[in-house]
C-alpha cells in the first residue's frame, strides 16, 4: 500500500511525457504539452514511450565488474557462460530488451509484462506462490528469480528445464495461454510494428528497423543475461575472509557446508569440496541421478518436474536447483511456492524430508535434525546473499515508470 502514491505519481509523470529520450528531472517535474504516446490496439497497456537515458547504461561489461574470483571462475570454466556467439550483449540490445521486458503490449490484452511476474524488488521473482496471467488465471508453478541466468551451465531454463536456451525460453511466456496469450509470433510482430518507439530501438540494437520475433527473443535474452548479482555481503566476505560476518553468519556458513546444503546449491560440478560455494549457478550439482534434484518435499508428487519432460524414471519429481542468491527476497519458496518463509524451508530440511527414489544422496536418510538455533544460523547466512544494488539499479528498472 505504501507504494501506491509514488507509483501513481510516476504514472502521471509518464503519461505527460512523450519524447523517449527525455528523462531529466526537469522534464518530469514540469507539466508537459507533449502528445501522448502512440496508442496500440487493446485496452490500456503501456502506451507512452519509455524514458531512456541519452547515454545508454552499461550492460556489456558486467563480467569485468564482478569480483575477481567469479571472473576467474568464468574464465577457467567458460562453459558456465551460456551467452551465444551470435547474441553477445550490447548496450543497445539490452536496452531494447529492458523496454520489451517491461512492456505490457507484449501480452494480447496489454495487461501483463514479463516484469509483472518478475519484479526487480524481489530479485525478479514474484512474491506470490502462483502468478496471475493476462486473464487472471494463475501459473502452474512459482515464478523464478532471474539472477545470474547467464551462468546456468546446463542451459536449461524453467523448473523442469524444458527450454534448451534462453533465446528459446523468452518467446514462450509471450505465447503461453496463461501468461501473456499472444496467439502467434506473427501477431506479436505486427503489433509491435504499430508502436512508434520500437523502430529506432530495433535499429539501434540490430542495425535495421525490421521487427522480427527472432530479434525480440535476442533482445530479451540480452537483458535477462545482463541481470547479474555479485554484490552481497557474502561476496564482500569472500574477499576479506569473512571479517564482515557476525559470529552467527559465520556459524551459518559452516553449517551450510557441513549439512551438505552447499553440495546442491552450488556449482560443485566445477569446484572442489574445500572451496567455498559461490552459489553462482543453478545446475545439476545435486549429485542426483538425473539432471535436477529432489529435496524430499512429498511422498507422492502431483508435479513430476523434469520427469514430465524426459519420461525417465530417474527424473521423476526432480526440479532445477534454484539459486539461493537474494533468497531473502524471493519468497515464497519451492516450485509451488509452498513455503512462505525461510523458517518454513529450514523446518522442512530439519524435520520434514520425505525421501523418495530420486531424492539427492545428501537427503536420503530423511530429516537432518537441525536445532532451532542451527536453523536460525543458516538463515542468518542466507540473508548475507542479498544484493541491494541489484534491486535498486536503474538499468534494470521499469523504463515506463521512471
Ligand atoms: C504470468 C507470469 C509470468 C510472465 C508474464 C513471465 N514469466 Fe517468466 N516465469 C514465470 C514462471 C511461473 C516461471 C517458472 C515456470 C516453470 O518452471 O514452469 C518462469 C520462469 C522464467 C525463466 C526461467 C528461469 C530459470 O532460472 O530457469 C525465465 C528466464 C523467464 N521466466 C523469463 C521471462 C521473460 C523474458 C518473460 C517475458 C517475455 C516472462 N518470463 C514472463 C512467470 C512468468
Ligand atoms: C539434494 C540436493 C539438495 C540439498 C542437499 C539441499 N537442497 Fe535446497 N533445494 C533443492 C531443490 C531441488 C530445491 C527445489 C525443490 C522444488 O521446488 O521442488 C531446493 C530449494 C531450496 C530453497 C528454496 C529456493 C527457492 O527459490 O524456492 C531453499 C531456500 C533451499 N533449498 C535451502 C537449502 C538449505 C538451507 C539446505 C541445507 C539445509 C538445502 N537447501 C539442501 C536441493 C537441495
Amino acid at each position: 500500500m505504501k507504494r501506491k502514491t509514488p507509483i501513481l505519481l510516476c504514472m502521471l509523470m509518464t503519461v505527460t511525457l512523450f519524447n523517449m529520450m527525455s528523462c531529466s528531472k526537469k522534464d518530469a517535474a514540469a507539466p508537459s504539452k507533449d502528445q501522448p504516446g502512440p496508442s496500440p490496439d487493446g485496452n490500456g497497456g503501456s502506451t507512452s514511450a519509455p524514458h531512456l537515458p541519452t547515454q545508454l547504461y552499461d550492460y556489456v561489461n558486467t563480467i569485468n565488474g564482478m569480483p575477481s574470483y567469479i571472473r576467474n571462475f568464468v574464465n577457467s570454466t567458460p562453459e558456465v557462460d551460456n551467452m551465444p556467439k551470435d547474441n553477445a550483449i550490447t548496450n543497445a540490445g539490452a536496452t531494447l530488451g529492458r523496454v520489451l521486458f517491461y512492456d505490457k503490449q507484449l501480452s494480447v490484452n496489454n495487461t501483463i509484462a514479463c516484469a509483472s511476474c518478475h519484479l526487480q524488488k524481489n530479485a525478479f521473482s514474484d512474491p506470490v506462490a502462483f502468478s496471475k496471467g493476462f486473464e487472471g488465471k494463475t501459473t502452474r508453478r512459482n515464478s523464478m528469480a532471474l539472477v545470474n541466468v547467464r551462468f546456468t551451465a546446463e542451459k536449461a531454463m524453467f523448473w523442469d528445464m524444458r527450454a534448451a536456451s534462453l533465446e528459446a525460453q523468452t518467446l514462450m511466456p509471450i505465447q503461453d495461454h496463461i501468461e501473456m496469450g499472444m496467439p502467434s509470433l506473427a501477431e506479436l510482430e505486427t503489433k509491435l510494428k504499430k508502436v512508434d518507439f520500437y523502430a529506432p530501438l530495433f535499429k539501434a540494437a540490430f542495425g535495421n528497423e525490421d521487427i522480427t520475433s527472432d530479434k525480440i527473443s535476442k533482445a530479451l535474452s540480452q537483458f535477462v543475461r545482463s541481470i547479474v548479482s555479485f554484490n552481497s555481503k557474502y561476496d564482500q566476505g569472500l574477499n576479506n575472509n569473512f571479517a564482515n560476518f557476525t559470529p552467527q553468519e559465520k556459524k551459518g556458513l559452516s553449517l551450510f557446508q557441513q549439512k551438505f546444503c552447499g553440495e546442491c546449491h552450488n556449482d560443485l560440478g566445477h569446484s572442489g569440496f574445500d572451496q567455498f560455494p559461490t552459489m553462482l549457478i543453478v545446475e545439476n550439482s545435486g549429485r542426483n541421478t538425473g539432471f535436477g534434484s529432489n529435496n524430499g518435499l512429498d511422498e507422492k508428487y502431483t508435479d513430476n518436474g523434469i520427469g514430465e519432460i524426459t519420461g525417465q524414471a530417474k527424473d521423476q519429481a526432480t526440479f532445477k536447483i534454484p539459486t539461493l542468491r537474494n533468497v531473502a527476497l524471493t519468497a515464497p519458496y519451492m516450485h509451488d511456492g509452498r513455503f512462505a518463509t525461510l523458517d518454513a524451508v529450514l523446518n522442512h530440511y530439519s524435520h520434514g524430508i520425505k525421501p523418495g527414489p530420486n531424492t539427492g544422496v545428501q537427503l536420503h536418510n530423511g530429516p537432518i535434525n537441525l536445532t532451532t538455533q542451527e536453523q536460525q544460523d543458516i538463515i542468518a547466512f542466507l540473508n548475507t546473499l542479498t544484493d541491494q544494488s541489484l534491486i535498486t539499479d536503474p538499468k534494470y528498472s521499469d523504463p515506463f515508470h521512471s
